[in-house]
């Protein structure tokens, strides 16, 4: 039994101010191990004897609450004395935010924690601990603390008056053994620069965009108030800017007591790379202030670099935009009063993810939270873990694209580490989306209802509209094809017998065909169509459309006019169809629309609008505007896949037989990509010298390979080969 299930939750309501719960006990016999296993509806941290349980950031973590609340267990041996005290601060946390921009609570419960410590002696006795109205709680310093609008702290607070804590009955049956990574603090940055802006504010940049907080010394007298807001960027005119945050307030407040030690946020999280001091005694000193950035415990298993300096920057930019963005959950941006996990971001930016982190266990648990909230019709709220009812808002839920990383993800988790289970976890999350999805159009074979945000954010959108031109429904039959190919394939893997669903995708590949390609041509004459009609297979000729995409293209001024739901395919659209060089000058391009463009406009991160700041330094719009969205950094898998030519062989998975195919361009001189698998490294380069490429590629030991090169495909085992093209 878990242990916890004898625990009574508890909480105490001070208004805005965080709650610290305490318990004394005595430990007076040696201790052989301790365990602390605690979670909260809300945030904790706790402390025995003055020091911090473990180093988990905002636990427990983020899920489906309804359902499912990770609960950790820390080894807490050393920490005991005699006599001890267990305190936890108790904060919002993402159970009671308001996300999406949402004021009204959501969650059926209120904020609560939970614990137990279980204590066992050298002479075999054991003794167990659990909260319930033996604890007795008080005000903390921490008098306002929330993930968007940030923190209030006073030093002077001493937690005196301590009360008695209500028992709660709510319930344990959500509980579940930690099953994500942890969230920890992974760097520490230095401030690089003060500057006063024309408007007159004092600014301290940290030289790169992160999610996380700032670590700094206050300096002041008891009583004075220091205050700190945070910005990714600065406006035209080089002053702080804060409307892309919307409604989030993104401050810190701290009230001195005199004899101040480093202060760090202890329930809020910021996007930022400047912080501006609004309210400051004494000097500002750059040594006083640390970014801490903070995300999941993945580890890094991906790199890449070629002899374009702007290209290395940009991966360098793609793989901040993940650390900044899995924290916990695959967000869509870390800074404005959204911070969610949107399900379409999280599909395209899947397999770029999976290269350049080791997020296996990330996704398995994300994953599972899809599943607690996928809808009793089969369909799937955009965001997960849903902050809005399952139930009633017909916006929300089930956009073409977003939906389907219901089985997109779990097939890419599967191909990138090899493990079938996340197969068989998904499956019927899986099945009963695509069930959704045939139900969800006029006919079996195509979807051409319901409300999608179609190819989010194209260029090709009507002015004021986020929506590209491309036709939703065209883009829904697509998806659905794709769905249904990738639930066949994965019910294969399963030894399953998917004849219906073979059956179904050829009826919706012919669907697809009759009334979105009616003689051959693509009804939206749009990059993104040829896109999906290409890389989903959907088209008969696909010579033909790929010449159409590529004239498409140029004719654009060789520039592309995709959004969220065309660009992560684009560059393989054309790349795979004869069309490299064509691929090249998209992902060299310097001039908007492009993935250059940010890199020259200085950015750190991957931006969420292709102009999010244009040429002259005026924002595409203070709307929805955030310069840390990981969506387009999709284009790393290009350059490990084609540039590198480093592929995964399906019916091999975990780079067990390795598909070596590069595809190089004269514009570089030298690519160079590796990956740390399941399976062992696996790496690739190449350089140029003089007329001459040489291949290099190395093979883990237990690995095969097959080479594409010259026109011919050589079948290799281990070891470090080199070839000359
Ligand atoms: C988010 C996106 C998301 C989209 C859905 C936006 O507000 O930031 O990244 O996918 O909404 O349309």
């Amino acid at each position: 039994m878990n242990i916890l299930e004898q625990a009574k939750w508890i909480s105490a309501d001070f208004g805005e101010v965080c709650p610290i719960y305490k318990k004394e006990f005595a430990a007076a016999k040696p201790v052989k191990k301790a365990t602390l296993t605690i979670t909260a509806f809300g945030f904790y941290i706790a402390e025995i004897n003055g020091e911090r349980v473990g180093d988990y950031i905002f636990a427990p973590g983020w899920t489906s609450y309804d359902f499912r609340l990770q609960y950790q267990e820390y080894d807490v041996t050393a920490m005991l004395s005699d006599k001890n005290e267990l305190r936890v601060k108790h904060g919002k946390g993402w159970y009671d935010s308001p996300l999406m921009g949402k004021p009204d609570k959501f969650h059926k419960y209120d904020k609560a924690i939970l614990c137990a410590l279980e204590i066992e002696y050298a002479d075999g006795t054991s003794e167990q601990i659990f909260s319930d109205d033996s604890f007795v709680a008080a005000e903390s310093k921490i008098r306002f603390s929330e993930i968007y609008d940030g923190e209030t702290f006073d030093a002077r607070v001493e937690s005196e008056n301590w009360t008695a804590v209500k028992e709660r009955y709510f319930p344990h049956g959500l509980l579940i053994p930690q099953q994500g990574d942890k969230i920890v603090e992974v760097e520490r940055l230095k401030a690089i620069s003060t500057f006063t802006t024309p408007a007159g504010e004092v600014v301290i940049d940290f030289g790169q965009n992160l999610t996380g907080y700032v670590n700094f010394l206050p300096t002041g007298k008891s009583g004075d108030v220091l205050e700190l807001s945070h910005s990714e960027i600065l406006d035209k005119d080089g002053n702080f800017y804060t409307e892309n945050l919307r409604s989030a307030k993104a401050k810190i407040t701290y009230i001195c007591n005199g004899a101040d030690d480093w202060y760090t946020p202890n329930f809020s999280f910021q996007g930022f790379r400047y912080i501006r001091l609004d309210k400051w005694s004494g000097d500002v000193n750059l040594d006083n202030f640390v970014a801490i950035v903070v995300h999941s415990d993945m580890k890094r298993t991906g790199h890449f670099e070629c002899s374009n300096p702007k290209i290395n920057k940009l991966f360098e930019n793609i793989i901040w935009g993940q650390k900044g963005n899995f924290l916990d959950v695959p967000t869509d941006c870390p800074q404005r009063d959204e911070r969610l996990g949107w399900t379409g971001d999280a599909q395209v930016f899947v397999r770029t993810a999976s290269y350049n982190y080791d997020v296996e266990r990330f996704f398995d648990k994300w994953l599972s939270d899809v599943a607690a909230d996928q809808r009793p019709d089969g369909g799937i709220p955009s965001v997960i873990p849903s902050p809005w009812p399952l139930i009633g808002l017909d916006w929300y839920h089930s956009s073409a694209a977003w939906g389907d990383a219901a089985v997109i993800c779990p097939w890419q988790i599967y191909l990138t580490y090899g493990n079938p289970a996340i197969l068989e976890k998904q499956f019927d999350c899986a099945k009963n989306w695509v069930e959704y999805q045939r139900k969800a159009g006029s006919s079996e074979f195509l979807w051409d209802d319901g409300p999608h945000f179609a190819d989010w954010l194209g260029i090709d959108s009507e002015p004021g509209e986020y929506r590209g031109a491309t036709d939703q429904y065209l883009i829904a039959t697509a998806f659905f094809a794709y769905s249904t190919e990738l639930l066949v394939k994965s019910g294969k893997v399963l030894g399953k017998d998917m004849s219906e669903y073979e059956t179904l995708y050829n009826g919706i590949v012919a669907a697809f065909r009759e009334k979105y390609m009616p003689n051959g041509k693509l009804s939206s004459n749009t990059q993104t169509a040829h896109v999906l009609a290409l890389y989903f297979n959907l088209t008969t000729d696909k010579a033909a459309t790929a010449k159409s995409l590529a004239d498409l293209v140029i004719s654009s001024g060789t520039q592309l006019m995709t959004g969220f739901v065309g660009t992560p395919y684009l560059l393989h659209a054309l790349s795979d169809n004869g069309y490299t060089e064509l691929a090249y000058s998209l992902l060299l391009r310097e001039d908007f629309p492009s993935w250059l463009y940010s890199v020259n406009q200085g950015a750190t991160t991957i931006w969420e609008h292709w102009d999010g700041m244009n040429e002259n330094g005026e924002m595409w719009s203070a709307d929805m505007n955030s310069f840390n969205h990981y969506a387009y950094g999709a284009v790393a898998d290009w350059m490990y896949g084609v540039c590198c030519g480093i592929n995964i062989d399906e019916s091999r998975p975990a780079f067990k037989h390795i598909i070596f195919k590069p595809q190089f361009d004269t514009r570089l001189d030298y690519a160079k990509a590796s990956i740390d698998t399941r399976n062992g490294k696996v790496a690739a380069s190449w350089k140029r010298d003089g007329g001459k490429v040489e291949y290099s590629i190395s093979v883990p030991n237990g690995c095969t390979a097959s080479v594409h090169l010259n026109g011919k495909v050589e079948e290799i085992g281990a070891g470090e080969f080199a070839f000359e093209v």
